[in-house]
C-alpha cells in the first residue's frame, strides 16, 4: 500500500487538474494499492491538517478544467520558517501531518517559490516528488512548465484582438503580458500575435528606440502599431539602478504599471494617441490548450512511475523533447530566463520586431 498526499501552490494555471488525474491514474492502474490524500488550498492545507482523502471518481472529468480542484494559495518561501500569527512552526506542523498520515510521499504541484518550500521539506526528510506547472515557464530544469502554452494562447488572442481595432483606428496599442519577471510568454505571445515591437525584462528598452520604431511604421505607410509589454519589461537606465534604488524609485511609482508609463512616454514624444490593454489573470484561466492537456498528463503519469518504484526527491521535467528527472536541489531558487542572444531573438529580430534596444 502506497499512501501518497498531493498539493497544488501558488499561483494557479491550467492543466494542473489535468497533471493531477495523470499521476493518480497511473497510480490507480498501477500494481500496488494506494490512498491519495489532497491538501487544501497548497501548503495551507499541509500545515493545518487540511486534506481529505481522495477517490477515482475525484479525478475523472477533470482533465478539461482549468483552476485545481483542491484549491491553492501563496505562501512564502521566506515566511515558511518563520511561525505562524499563533507561534505555530510551520515547517514541523508539515512534517507532523507528514508522519500522521503515513504517507510515503508527496506529490506537489507549483512553480518557483513551491519548489523551494519542496526543496526544504525533502532536506527535512520527507519523500517528495513535484510537477513543474506556471504560465510563466521560468522553472529551472526544464524546458517548459505546463500552462505556459495555454496563456501563450489567451495572450495571443487578446494580441489578435487588438489587431483589428488597432488598424480600424490607426492606434498605438499596448498589450500587457504576464510573466513575473521573465519573457517567455511576451515573446511567444508576441510573434504569434504579430506585434511590432516587444519589451521584455531580459532585454531593457530604450524609450527613444521604442518610439523610433513606430515613427519608421507611420512612414511606411502603416497607421497603427502593436507593443506586447511584458509586466516586467524594464528600461535601460532602470536596469542601471542597484536593487536598493530600484526598490526606491517604485515607492514614488504612479502609474498603475509599466506599460502605462510607457504610453505615456509615447504620447510625450510622439504625440500619437496610446492604449493599453492588461488582460492580467484571464490568462491564467479557462481550459487546457490541447498541447497543455498531453503535457500535462503524460508528467503526470511519470510521477506516478516514480513513486511506484520509489524514486523521490525530483522534479518531472522536458529536456530536448524527453521526459526527464531533474534533482530537486538543482531547480529550487532558480530562474530561467529568456537568452537575449538565442536564436529566437534573432529570429524574431529577422521579422521585423523591435526589441527596443
Ligand atoms: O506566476 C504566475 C503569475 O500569474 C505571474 O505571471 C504574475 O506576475 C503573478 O502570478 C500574479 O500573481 P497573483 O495571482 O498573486 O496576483
Amino acid at each position: 500500500m502506497k499512501r501518497i498526499g498531493m498539493l497544488t501552490s501558488g499561483g494557479d494555471c491550467q492543466a494542473l487538474n489535468a497533471a493531477m488525474r495523470g499521476v493518480a491514474k497511473a497510480l490507480y492502474n498501477g500494481k500496488e494499492q494506494v490512498e491519495i490524500y489532497g491538501f487544501l488550498n497548497g501548503y495551507q492545507g499541509l500545515i493545518y491538517g487540511k486534506y481529505r482523502l481522495l477517490t477515482y471518481a475525484d479525478f475523472t472529468g477533470i482533465l478539461t478544467k482549468g483552476g485545481t480542484f483542491l484549491g491553492s494559495s501563496r505562501t512564502p518561501f521566506k515566511t515558511i520558517q518563520e511561525p505562524d500569527k499563533d507561534g505555530l512552526d510551520k515547517v514541523a506542523a508539515m512534517k507532523q501531518n507528514y508522519y500522521k498520515l503515513q504517507l510515503d510521499c508527496l506529490v506537489i504541484l507549483g512553480g518557483n517559490g513551491t519548489h523551494k518550500t519542496a526543496n526544504l521539506l525533502r532536506n527535512e526528510g520527507l519523500n517528495v516528488v513535484t510537477l513543474p506547472k506556471t504560465i510563466d515557464n521560468d522553472l529551472w530544469g526544464t524546458d517548459m512548465t505546463f500552462g505556459f502554452q495555454s496563456a501563450v494562447d489567451i495572450a495571443t488572442n487578446a494580441i489578435d484582438c487588438i489587431h483589428t481595432t488597432a488598424a480600424s483606428h490607426g492606434r498605438v496599442f499596448i498589450v500587457e503580458v504576464m510573466g513575473h519577471k521573465v519573457g517567455w510568454l511576451t515573446l511567444n505571445a508576441g510573434i504569434a500575435g504579430g506585434a511590432d515591437i516587444i519589451l521584455i525584462p531580459e532585454i531593457p528598452y530604450d524609450i527613444d528606440k521604442v518610439v523610433e520604431k513606430i515613427r519608421q511604421r507611420h512612414e511606411m505607410g502603416s497607421r497603427f502599431t502593436i507593443l506586447a509589454v511584458a509586466e516586467g519589461a524594464i528600461s535601460k537606465e532602470d536596469a542601471k539602478l542597484s536593487k536598493k534604488e530600484y526598490k526606491k524609485k517604485l515607492e514614488n511609482y504612479t502609474f498603475p504599471s509599466v506599460s502605462y508609463e510607457i504610453a505615456q512616454q509615447i504620447l510625450e514624444k510622439s504625440g500619437l494617441e496610446v492604449r493599453v490593454t492588461v488582460p492580467g489573470h484571464t490568462q491564467r484561466g479557462g481550459s487546457p490548450c490541447a498541447y497543455d492537456r498531453v503535457f500535462a498528463s503524460r508528467l503526470g503519469t511519470e510521477a506516478g512511475k516514480m513513486i511506484m518504484k520509489g524514486e523521490y526527491g525530483f522534479m518531472v521535467g522536458y529536456k530536448n523533447r524527453e521526459i526527464v528527472k531533474v534533482p530537486l536541489e538543482d531547480v529550487a531558487g532558480k530562474l530561467k530566463m529568456v537568452d537575449p542572444n538565442a536564436s529566437i531573438i534573432k529570429e524574431a529580430k529577422l521579422l521585423g520586431i523591435s526589441f527596443g534596444d
